[in-house]
């Protein structure tokens, strides 16, 4: 298919259904060839639809094995079928069901999208449209059912049998090898929260009480000998639930909730009503075969699905538009509880770092979009940053302006009003207007308007009238198909530090809203505080209170001042960050003559604060270390990119600032290293953050020394954090001491596919011209499959974020990954398109590579029969 040729669905377009569907009675008999799908719906008119209007069910791929109306077979001529269309001519007006019958081959199925098997695991994944690979359906969010859900099954085959709800009843199937199971979900909910599961399975089993005195048994499924991995998962889990009624006073609402971990899956996990199928990347750990990030991400992501049980499945999404009114707003809430579960700043450090990495670059290239867009061609190409991240950027910046207790009001206020319907973005701020008082509307451009804004200060302290003077302005550029721009609301939290810490903010500005907070919803504006006893040095955007680009005129060494004396945490960070970012910027354009100095200038600041701050909180102090990322940069540098240049100023800044810190480093490693057993939490954690980002600092710095002191690590470590950061380490130092611990690492962790994808990224992300030869090479050991999306993630996917090889001079690493697309498109198009997604920044590059790329997405463009996937992704990244 060409992308051109395909209709596209637009917001405006939307209309209810005309017929619902109240229940859905599923006979599902499993077999990896032949599985039998028997549906029985029961459908009426939508009083709120076309009461005449013929019935149109989707389907995609499908046979048809059977029909029946009120259980009478449908004549031939009363219908027709299509694998991606059923139709009835002429549906009585009134309510009636429809049997149908469709039969699957899972293990046929490679798009991993409706039923599939994963390892000999049957299982589903539905969203945004895959419910009509099982049977024909309205395949739409706003059409909500009550489903009861019969499985069978050989009993060899799969003695776990799991759908939506509670079990109901089990058992044998008499006179046969087979068993059954019959799932009973009471809340209704649309197509794409159906799940089941059926397989061989372990499992870990836990009671909860809910708050309000309801008992759930809980349990994580993953594969049969790995229940010993399934405890944090399960550890999660509860701390989420409670988290949840505490904060949100949600609390769970069936008698189950199961979670199941397969190894073949799309994306990271998903929140089917009561029965959320992971990853098993985001499920399975120990000390040995997960690292501190791994803990970490199985926490947000466990709590991400649960959290969705509200924001999401008892509240769900009139159409995929307003995907973000689920997505942002659980983002935000699995954010918050990681904050309150570790350490506030370092979560708001970490996710600021993925939001520039991954939406700003989105927003600043041919894929930008809004929050909530306005027409799609291919809705699983919207799963995309810009919806979760910045969807819950707008949530945060919500919060900051209407305040902690209007904002939980809002909830309440959403929580009880849209209960059991289809909502939309709109719905969900009438809450919020109502519970503040104020008017939404403007605040509602954010939905609306793509693009990162830019917000240009300048600052003016007047010593004869001890006034400062705030000057704001904000634009945001243009972007594919929204040239014209208008102002957004600005939450900016400011401070002004004196030398004794902050001084008082006083203000007769309209624009000054208290505590700090500073609402810049104009173009521009100035803001003038009195009675400031000295000059003060500005402190913008604190936590981060709005996703913008900030430009601010501030010396380097009032910046690097800010590092030591900002009461706030996130500020401290931005500040080193900024200076850094400078430098690099300068570089990168060609400009290295200040890069040397510069390097002094933050390694001396940096030396003092980790002197005096590092130990009290290691995990802050590692990521103040940790300079902003090539890609970061190349952004800021916005045109003409060129990464080599980019990287090698990169290699030369850390370069100084390890041999400038070599001895504060080696004794900050000395003094964090406790000796004690390997324990995930977040304390341990951060000291092992701040040894390994020591670590890479002076294998930079001084690769000889370096390389023992990994080799020293890797030998001594009892986990995998450990392991992994000196085997990063050690890439970083061409030789044969590195490939010999390549070797070894690979060979100790033989049977760990989750491992090895690490060991496969560490090698894919080498910046060194061999790399693609040796990833090629790669796709050659056994551990690697096409077929397997964390496998491509990790080699693939790991190269095409390699920013100087997949940008490779000679254009081979284009060609490369426009290879590996379109050979993945013949079996799995998400996967596909979203590693065709790494060509998203290739306009900001210099001509030469910028030529090179283009024609590798034009020869994906134009391969014949293209999936819709991908096909949208080319046609948007070459406009
Ligand atoms: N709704 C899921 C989440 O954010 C993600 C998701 C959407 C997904 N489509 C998917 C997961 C397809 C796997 C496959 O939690
Ligand atoms: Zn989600």
């Amino acid at each position: 298919m060409r992308a051109d040729d395909t209709p596209l669905i637009r917001l405006e377009d939307y209309r209810p259904s005309d017929w619902l569907i109240d229940t859905v009675d599923l006979d599902i008999r499993l077999d990896p060839h032949k599985t039998k799908v028997r549906a029985l719906l029961a459908l009426r008119p939508n009083p709120a639809g076309d009461g005449g209007a013929p019935l149109v069910l989707d389907g995609d791929d499908l046979a048809l094995a059977g029909i029946a109306l009120d259980g009478t077979p449908l004549a031939q001529d009363a219908y027709s079928a299509t694998p991606g269309s059923l139709t009835v001519h002429a549906p009585p007006a009134r309510g009636f069901t429809l049997t149908i019958e469709t039969v699957l081959a899972p293990s046929a199925n490679t798009k991993l999208m409706g039923l599939y098997r994963s390892s000999n695991v049957y299982c589903t994944q539905c969203e945004a449209d895959g419910f009509r690979r099982i049977t024909y359906f309205l395949d739409r969010p706003d059409v909500m059912s009550v489903y009861t859900v019969r499985l069978e099954a050989k009993k060899s085959d799969a003695p776990v049998l799991l759908s939506n709800g509670n079990l109901v009843a089990a058992g044998e199937v008499a006179g046969s090898d087979r068993h059954f199971a019959v799932w009973h979900d009471p809340h209704p909910k649309p197509a794409y929260l159906f799940a089941l599961v059926g397989g061989a399975l372990d499992h870990v089993r836990e009671d909860y009480v809910t708050a309000d005195g309801r008992k759930v048994e809980l349990a994580v499924y993953v594969e049969p000998g790995k229940a010993g991995r399934a405890g944090w998962a399960m550890d999660s889990l509860v701390r989420c639930m409670r988290w949840d009624e505490r904060v949100f006073g949600r609390n769970y609402d069936l008698e189950m909730f199961n979670v199941v971990a397969v190894s073949d899956f799309n994306m990271g996990a998903m929140e089917n009503k009561g029965l959320n199928i992971f990853n098993d990347k985001y499920v399975l750990a120990d000390p040995q075969t997960a690292t501190d990030g791994d803990y970490a991400s199985i926490e947000a992501i466990i709590a991400h699905e649960y959290f969705h049980n509200w924001t999401g499945n008892r509240i769900t999404c009139r159409d995929w538009f307003q995907l973000c009114l689920k997505e942002g707003l659980t983002v935000f809430r699995d954010q918050e509880f990681s904050a309150d579960e570790r350490s506030r700043p370092v979560k708001r450090i970490a996710d600021v770092r993925t939001l520039r990495a991954t939406q700003f670059s989105e927003d600043a290239g041919p894929l930008a979009h809004p929050v909530r867009p306005r027409a799609y061609k291919e809705i699983n190409n919207f799963y995309t940053p810009t919806v979760y991240e910045k969807g819950a950027e707008v949530i945060r910046m919500l919060k900051v302006l209407i305040g902690e207790d209007a904002f939980r009001t809002g909830m309440d206020l959403y929580f009880i009003r849209c209960d059991g319907t289809a909502a939309t973005i709109e719905e969900f701020l009438a809450c919020f207007a109502e519970a503040s008082g104020r008017d939404l509307g403007h605040f509602a451009r954010w939905y609306e308007q793509a693009g990162t804004p830019t917000i240009v200060a300048s600052g003016r302290y007047d010593a004869q009238a001890k006034s400062y003077t705030l000057d704001l302005a904000q634009t945001t550029p243009a972007t594919p198909g929204q040239t014209d721009k208008q102002p957004v609301v600005l939450p900016v939290v400011i401070g002004l530090v004196g030398k004794a810490g902050d001084l008082p903010l006083k203000t007769a500005s309209e624009a000054y809203a208290g505590d700090g907070l500073i609402v810049l919803d104009r173009a521009s504006l100035s803001v003038t505080f009195d009675d400031v006893p000295e000059p003060p040095i500005p402190s913008l955007l604190r936590g981060f209170s709005a996703p913008v680009r900030l430009e601010l005129d501030l010396a380097d060494a009032d910046l690097l001042r800010l590092l030591s004396s900002d009461s706030d945490s996130f500020n401290c960070w931005q500040a080193l960050q900024s200076v850094a970012t400078r430098a690099l910027v300068a570089a990168g354009r060609g400009d290295g003559a200040t890069l040397a100095a510069r390097a002094d200038d933050i390694a001396g600041a940096l030396g003092p604060f980790l002197r005096s701050q590092a130990l009290a909180d290691p995990a802050f102090a590692a990521q103040v270390l940790r300079l902003p990322a090539i890609a970061d940069i190349a952004r800021e540098i916005g045109r003409d990119v060129d990464p080599d240049a980019i990287h090698t100023a990169h290699r030369a800044l850390s370069a100084a600032v390890g041999t400038n810190l070599r001895a504060t480093l080696l004794e900050l490693r000395e003094a964090l290293d406790t000796g004690q057993r390997y324990s995930p939490d977040a304390a341990s954690a951060g000291r092992r953050a701040l040894r390994n980002e020591a670590l890479g600092l002076i294998a930079i710095a001084e690769p000889a020394a370096g390389a023992r002191l990994a080799e020293r690590q890797f030998a001594a470590a009892d986990n995998l954090t450990d392991r992994l950061a000196a085997l990063a380490a050690m890439t970083l130092i061409p030789g044969e001491d590195r490939e010999a611990l390549i070797a070894r690492f690979g060979d100790i962790y033989r049977g760990e596919p989750l491992v090895l994808d690490k060991w496969l990224m560490a090698q894919a992300l080498i910046a060194e011209h061999g790399t693609l030869d040796r990833v090629k090479g790669l796709m050659q050991h056994p551990a690697f499959s096409l077929g397997n999306p964390n496998r491509v993630r990790s080699l693939i996917g790991g190269f095409a974020a390699n920013l100087t090889q997949f940008n490779r001079p000679d254009g081979a690493g284009y060609l490369f990954i426009a290879d590996m697309v379109i050979a993945l498109d013949r079996t799995n198009p998400q996967i596909a398109s979203r590693l065709l997604g790494s060509f998203k920044s290739w306009r900001m590059l210099e001509p030469g590579r910028k030529a090179l790329a283009e024609t590798a997405l034009a020869m994906v463009a134009q391969t014949p029969n293209l999936s819709r996937d991908v096909a949208d992704i080319a046609e948007r990244a070459l406009a």
